[in-house]
């Protein structure tokens, strides 16, 4: 008889000879999952306070997410994009509606939602402002994907390394200089490309007059202001997209992880004026925005909306950070805590965030340890504070058994 054990061992086998080696993966392989709990094969429970690096908004299993699924894959789970399907236009409405921007495309995850907003922008600009109109400033410490137009937009050379030539026409600034940006753009500059929040390096917010002055900046030259908001976005920084911290909307806008409450979709948001430089033939996906995706996204926005859930992102965050906060300044090991509503980052001095990072998850607690410093907490948008109690409790207990 095979025990618990015997399974995990032959997936991780079986992973290693068949899967491609792109992940250093934590050794433990997770069945089931319900709300804010995960459990592995052996039977191990396990609060989530990742929630699928920010794509679990509604939790695991979440019921009316569940049903939307099931009944829509009995019905018709996909067809070409050749055809109309019922819910595509209403999924573009809410977005629409929510967002103030004018149109969407839909793909299937953030890197492409971005390949398209790079598209869109360059398309844009070559119809309203001349052929030589192309460059794309982005950020240092950015991360916008890893397909080769999304991951040229990352300011980050370790992930360009070994992929060279980058896509041409790319320059990178420091994030929050609005000097360094006024230096770098050019009459060539068709978009600037910024994350509200930046998530992968470490839940570095932008500042509110950096990016009121980037609007500014795009305004007055003519240049598109792209929020990629795949990780920001639905709620997770307790308002519905990022930007409204800001009082600034963007010409184009990226979503995916939250929209499909785990199921694979992503989306761009333009402004009209803007969404109509594409027209039939520029751009598609076979996939993006097919009924099954569709009827999945709809089915979170209906629940984030019902449960209150953008609500909830900011209460909860605000209690997170208190709690994180009370932590801090009772210890000399904890240097900053970051971020906004959900998206929360702590930033230590001890150089072991791995370290921290297993403690945490033996002790039934996944966080995501970035570097040797930053531990990112990514918890779904329906946490409440007894968890969070539950999550800085471990974390204390961690910190002060791993000296
Ligand atoms: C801000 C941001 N943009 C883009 C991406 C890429 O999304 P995907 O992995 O769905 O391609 C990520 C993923 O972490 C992200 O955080």
């Amino acid at each position: 008889m095979n025990t618990s054990l015997d399974i995990s061992r032959t997936v991780m086998d079986m992973d290693s000879a068949y899967v491609m080696h792109t992940f250093n993966r934590q050794k433990i392989v997770l069945v089931r999952g319900q709300g804010m709990r995960l459990w592995d094969a052996d039977g191990n429970e396990y609060l989530d306070f990742l929630a699928g690096i920010a794509v679990n908004g509604l939790g695991h299993s979440h019921p009316g997410l569940v049903s939307a699924i099931s009944k829509q894959a009995a019905e018709l789970m996909h067809v070409s994009n050749l055809f109309y399907v019922p819910d595509q236009p209403v999924l573009a409405k809410r977005l629409v509606e929510l967002s103030g921007l004018g149109k969407a495309f839909f793909c299937n995850s953030g890197a492409e939602a971005n390949e398209t907003a790079i598209k869109l922008s360059r398309k844009w600009a070559k119809e309203h402002r001349g052929e030589d109109i192309f460059e794309i400033i982005t950020a240092e410490g950015s991360f916008h994907g890893r397909t080769i137009g999304a991951v040229t937009a990352t300011g980050q050379p370790k992930y360009h390394k070994g992929f060279e030539p980058m896509l041409p026409g790319f320059k990178y600034v420091p994030y929050n200089d609005i000097d360094a940006l006024e230096a770098a753009v050019s009459d060539k500059t068709c978009a600037i490309m910024l994350e509200p929040v930046q998530g992968e390096s470490g839940v570095r917010p932008a500042g509110i007059e950096y990016l009121k002055a980037v609007r500014r900046m795009c305004d007055s030259r003519n240049i598109l202001l792209i929020l990629d908001e795949v990780q920001t976005g639905l709620g997770r920084t307790g308002k519905w997209f990022g930007f409204q911290h800001y009082g600034i909307v963007p010409d184009i806008m990226t979503l995916a992880k939250t929209l499909g409450g785990g199921f694979p979709i992503g989306a761009c948001l333009a402004v009209d004026n803007v969404a109509s430089a594409f027209s039939p033939g520029c751009h598609a996906s076979t996939f993006g925005g097919n009924p099954l995706a569709c009827a999945a996204a709809l089915a979170t926005l209906d629940a984030i909306e019902e449960e209150n859930l953008v609500q909830n992102a900011a209460e909860i965050g605000a209690y997170f950070h208190k709690k994180l906060e009370e932590l801090r300044a009772a210890r000399n090991d904890i240097v900053e805590i970051r971020g906004k509503g959900l998206m929360v980052a702590v930033e230590m001095n001890r150089g072991d965030a791995p370290i921290i990072g297993q403690e945490c998850l033996k002790r039934g607690l996944i966080v995501n340890p970035i570097g040797s410093d930053i531990i990112r907490f990514l918890p779904a948008l329906i946490v409440g504070k007894s968890e969070v109690d539950e999550a800085v409790g471990i974390l204390k207990e961690v910190l002060e058994s791993s000296r």
